[in-house]
């Protein structure tokens, strides 16, 4: 049985993309196991690690004795996932922008799920209701979500997978993020997958998807 690869998950919100990640990893679907969360908060996310079982760390933000700055907290968190061998970090739903120590020693190893269509209605500040309340703004006919590499270019990186979603008549933020949710949880699951077969190899700033079976 090959070792499954070890996955480090980052949340500051609900957690619902790291249960997702979870159950696949539970079920199979996914080569791989979680084996550290770490928050900047307590949230949701800490609670369904604890739940499953799983080491879950909060590295309070707020703590400015110990964290002074955001390279010293950044530090603090590659502290923890080299301390579980991690081997590919997930953002579901981390709410801190890396710093270059982070971003370098996780470089092409670490992937964040965006829920619109990057590169539109990412960067600073599109984080959650902001997104969808800009896409309505805008008038957008289809939005949807991303996955990709992260870098020190917040929402920039190399984009792995994405997928399309409707704009309905009437949505309102909350019910956009509601039908783009489930695609994410669905694309995070798929982009790990492909991780652990090795098939993701960075071409420029395109990510190209091998055939399967082929490294
Ligand atoms: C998701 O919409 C994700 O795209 C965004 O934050 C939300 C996290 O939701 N980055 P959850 O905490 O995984 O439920």
């Amino acid at each position: 049985m090959a070792e499954k690869l070890r996955v480090g998950v980052l949340a500051s919100g609900g957690g619902t993309n790291l249960q997702s990640i979870l159950d696949n990893c539970a079920a199979g679907r996914i080569d791989a196991e979680v084996v550290i969360v770490i928050s900047d908060i307590e949230c949701g996310a800490l609670a369904r690690a604890r739940k499953a079982g799983i080491p879950a760390e909060h590295i309070d933000r707020r703590d400015k004795d110990r964290y002074p700055n955001r390279e010293v907290f950044d530090r603090a968190v590659l502290e923890r996932l080299q301390a579980h061998n991690a081997e590919l970090v997930c953002l579901a739903g981390y709410l801190r922008i890396m710093t270059r120590e982070l971003v370098d020693a996780f470089a092409n190893r670490m992937m964040n799920i965006h829920p619109a269509l990057l590169p539109s209605f990412g960067g600073q500040g599109m984080w959650g209701h902001h997104v969808h309340q800009a896409v309505l703004d805008y008038g957008c006919k289809v939005s949807g979500c991303t996955v990709h590499f992260v870098s020190l270019d917040t929402d920039g990186g190399p984009i792995i997978l994405q997928r399309p979603v409707p704009v309905e008549e009437g949505d309102t933020p909350e019910t956009l993020a509601a039908r783009i949710l489930p695609h994410e949880h669905a694309l995070f699951s798929e982009a790990i997958q492909l991780f652990a077969e090795g098939r993701l190899k960075i071409d420029g700033h395109r990510v190209r998807i091998l055939p399967s079976g082929q490294r």
